[in-house]
């Protein structure tokens, strides 16, 4: 790329931000050059609004430090300067559909991981090796909005990548029931155990909402492009219980599946490590060599040894084994802040900008 696209991220002070900022440091076609947070934060450099805050293993890219943050409320001014945004404020619900259609309206293509437009019929939500057809809808999106370049587009919950990658690799041998347990990180959460010591040696058998994203988002990933807009799946039916765990980072998922075309393990396996997608075939600078690793010791993928493969963008599944009640059960690994948030949302963006629906302004 000639030049670089300008890129300002919404909510920079917060964890999901932090992960933004750690990404794009040196990225070959994205400079972040605005950040924006709550009115608590306006008018601070970086470095004195995130004071101890900082959540990130490597240290805070010294290019960001002295970036004055901006007040996100402020729409004209953030969006004056960038080519486009990634949006993770944590604001209510209509606030962030609102403010996200306001940047959009701008003529700033939003790139959000906020679960607020998820379900907006025409904001395509997608995992590029899976749905990247589903970008098709930002041109009925535009003219919604009256707009020619600002649009949002947005990227799917955390706990799936664990196993909706899984669940599509094997798409031909019709899975039509799933069972499946998530085991979430706490920075899943936006935070660490310093910021939250009841969740050391604990379980909670609670995350507000997690369960119905868990077993409706995939549905939307397999749905069709019709009119404009995305119409659902209805299979497979998916039945999900979510658990946070004392972990980190990294999502694990225990997961049960009826098949109508009885497959072999084999056959399994072979389409698992021969799954790719477009981010693969365009060679796109974060996307994954190989998306899906499998693992054939019983004790793996464990996240202390395999959150990290493929710099956090990959997902590694193992115990792969028949059932007695299901066909087949495996469990999935996937890294939360990276595939799940920040790096999901960054692959969107290396994809619609290789497909033209995001240039300089
Ligand atoms: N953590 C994950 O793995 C994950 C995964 C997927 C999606 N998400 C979603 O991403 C969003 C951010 O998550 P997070 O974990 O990064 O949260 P977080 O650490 O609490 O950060 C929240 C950010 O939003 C800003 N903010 C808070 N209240 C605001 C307001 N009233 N107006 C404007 N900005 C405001 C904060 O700015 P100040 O620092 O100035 O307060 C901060 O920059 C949430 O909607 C979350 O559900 C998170």
């Amino acid at each position: 790329m000639e030049q670089k696209l300008k890129v300002g991220i919404l909510g920079a002070t917060g964890m999901v931000g932090q992960r933004f900022i750690s990404l794009l440091e040196n990225h070959p076609w994205f400079e972040v050059t605005t950040l924006a947070a709550s009115p608590r934060s306006a008018g601070k450099t970086y470095e004195e609004a995130v004071g101890g805050r900082w959540k990130m293993d490597t240290p805070m890219p010294e290019a960001v430090k002295k970036i004055v943050v901006m007040n996100v409320n402020e729409v004209e001014k953030v969006a004056s300067n960038v080519d486009f945004v990634f949006s993770a404020v944590d604001m209510s619900k209509d606030e962030i559909k609102a403010i996200e259609e306001e940047y959009a309206k701008t003529e700033t293509p939003v790139v959000s991981n906020n679960s607020a437009h998820r379900w907006t019929p025409d904001v395509p939500m997608v995992v590029p090796e899976i749905n990247p057809q589903h970008f098709d809808v930002i041109e009925s999106q535009k003219k919604r909005l009256g707009t020619k370049k600002g649009f949002v587009a947005v990227k799917p919950n955390c706990s799936i990548q664990s196993y909706a990658p899984v669940l599509t690799a094997w798409k031909e041998f019709e899975p039509y029931e799933v069972v499946a347990t998530t085991y979430q990180a706490i920075s899943g959460a936006g935070k660490t155990f310093k910021d939250w010591p009841e969740m050391v040696e604990n379980i909670i058998p609670y995350i507000g909402g997690e369960e119905e994203k868990s077993e409706m988002e995939p549905l939307r990933l397999w749905g069709e492009v019709k009119d404009g807009v995305i119409v659902p799946a209805q299979s497979p039916v998916i039945t999900c219980q979510c658990i946070r765990v004392p972990v980190l980072n990294g999502h694990t998922a225990a997961v049960f599946v009826k098949f109508k075309k009885k497959p072999t393990k084999e056959q399994l396996i072979e389409k698992l490590v021969n799954f790719k997608g477009l981010p693969q075939e365009l060679d796109l600078p974060s996307a994954p060599k190989q998306f899906i690793q499998y693992m054939e010791e019983d004790n793996r993928p464990q996240v202390k040894l395999d959150v990290n493969y493929e710099n956090g963008m990959g997902v590694s599944v193992g115990r792969l084994r028949e059932d007695k009640v299901y066909d087949w059960k495996f469990v999935g690994l996937s890294h939360n802040t990276v595939r799940g948030a920040a790096g999901g949302a960054v692959l969107c963006a290396e994809t619609m900008t290789a497909k033209g629906y995001i240039t300089k302004k």
